[in-house]
């Protein structure tokens, strides 16, 4: 039957490899296999060896030539590795090329991030969702996944004909199997988001202004919204913790209540169907009221970081956001000349640290100032017919103050200028 291999079970020792093109992108090609190095040790797959090679020009066999080609296989070899994963993206054909010249499993950048999405997602949607892009991602590779019986029935790979006949056989029942697991998976995604909508308009109903907060797998989201709401939203030193959209209210120095939400990390070249595959889960960004990007400090990366998450929100459509910098992990900078290279870089970036409190207080009060204009402070004269608008008052403002005169409620509120209107009439 059709299952997508479940790689990190399978392998232990992986050689790593990043192949560029140009010398110019030494140095980048450097950083993102350190970064692949983080991903893969995520899967718990131990890192044998790390190559940087440099091919003159992409080729079509194993995007770098062959004689490279047959050196990264031999050093895979010689350490005895089962698995070589590439930071490079790897078209089927290549990946089939690597794993029939090399007998160890080939990955790429994009099925170690599909991989660690698989294994942390938590609720249905989240589920339905990496399921969704594992398959899309297998389908085409599904020839690769057979091949084994080719090669078992006809002893190696020019195997007879009858034996490749039911490897291909075998190919197309999984292929249509997969086709039949793909709509499923796209009508419950359908419901579960239909579901999700009806809780996002009842929470729209409430007119409560909403920030999400975006950013770097790692950078410390959850510390934060947990930091802010006092609550226990997940927080561990891996990436990717958080796949599930949380929300939680808090509520501004100002009295203003706002609804937080914590979002899926983002990653360089964090695979487009993954984004494709988390958007109604990454909407929350682009429905906020705005944003809150919350960006690692001690990392010598943190141009790179910055301008990765601004490109996703960017895909996303929510690139006309306000957006609040928060330079979080501040306590890891203690250089001086580092502190003044990010107060030149982000001029308008708040400083502080999610875990140790530091610049909460300055967060909070730029939470209020993007909100400024939305909220009112009001004195109302509301008979008590009008209960319910006192009912409102109580759930979506904040009330300073309330007082019985005759028949009326005399109330002293913080207001939300969503729910303003409603009241307009009773304003003293
Ligand atoms: P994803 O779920 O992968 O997107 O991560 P995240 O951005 O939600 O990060 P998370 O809050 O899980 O924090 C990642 C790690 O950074 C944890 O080990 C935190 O304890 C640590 N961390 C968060 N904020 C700070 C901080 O201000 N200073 C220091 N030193 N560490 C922090």
């Amino acid at each position: 039957m059709f299952e997508v291999r479940e790689k990190p079970e399978m392998v232990e020792r992986a050689l790593l490899v990043r192949i560029y093109f140009d010398p110019r992108e030494a140095d980048d090609a450097e950083t993102l296999l350190e970064e692949l190095g983080e991903l893969v040790s995520t899967l718990g797959i131990g890192i044998v060896e790390k190559v940087l090679a440099k091919s003159r020009s992409m080729h079509r066999k194993f995007l770098c030539g062959t004689g490279k080609a047959a050196e990264i296989i031999e050093l895979a070899k010689a350490h005895d590795c089962d698995c070589i994963v590439f930071d490079n993206q790897l078209a089927p054909s290549q990946q089939r090329e690597w794993e029939s010249a090399s007998d160890v499993c080939v990955i790429d950048r994009e099925e170690v991030i599909l991989d660690i999405f698989a294994k942390r997602a938590a609720t249905r949607e989240a589920r339905l969702q990496v399921e969704l892009a594992r398959m899309q991602y297998a389908l085409p590779r599904m020839a690769r996944m057979w091949g084994h019986l080719d090669r078992e029935g006809g002893g190696g790979s020019g195997g007879s004909a009858a034996a490749r006949g039911m490897g291909e056989k075998q190919i197309e029942v999984d292929r249509r199997m997969a086709h039949v697991r793909i709509d499923r998976a796209k009508r419950e995604l359908e419901n579960v988001r239909k579901q999700r909508a009806t809780q996002r308009h009842a929470r729209e109903k409430l007119e409560t202004p909403h920030a999400a907060i975006v950013g770097y797998t790692n950078a410390g989201k959850s510390t934060l919204l947990n930091r802010l709401s006092d609550s226990d939203v997940m927080a561990k030193d891996m990436l990717f913790a958080t796949l599930d959209t949380t929300t939680r209210r808090i509520e501004l120095p100002d009295g203003q209540p706002l609804l937080l939400t914590d979002t899926v990390g983002f990653v360089r070249n964090l695979p487009h169907r993954l984004v494709e595959a988390f958007k109604a889960t990454l909407e929350e960004a682009v429905l906020a009221d705005f944003c809150i990007h919350v960006l690692d400090a001690s990392s010598p990366d943190v141009e790179q970081l910055h301008d990765t998450t601004l490109e996703v929100l960017e895909e996303l459509g929510a690139e006309d956001k306000t957006i609040i910098t928060f330079l979080n992990k501040i306590d890891c900078v203690t250089d001086p000349d580092r502190l003044a290279f990010l107060k030149r870089t982000y001029p308008e970036a708040l400083h502080g640290s999610a875990l140790s409190d530091i610049g909460m207080e300055e967060l909070l009060q730029a939470c209020s100032r993007v909100l400024a204009d939305r909220v009112r402070r009001q004195h109302y004269r509301i008979p008590q017919a009008r209960a319910d608008l006192v009912g409102l008052l109580h759930r979506d403002a904040k009330i300073l103050s309330t007082d019985y005169e005759g028949n009326d409620i005399l109330v002293h509120a913080v207001v939300p200028a969503a729910i303003a209107g409603k009241l307009e009439e009773f304003v003293i």
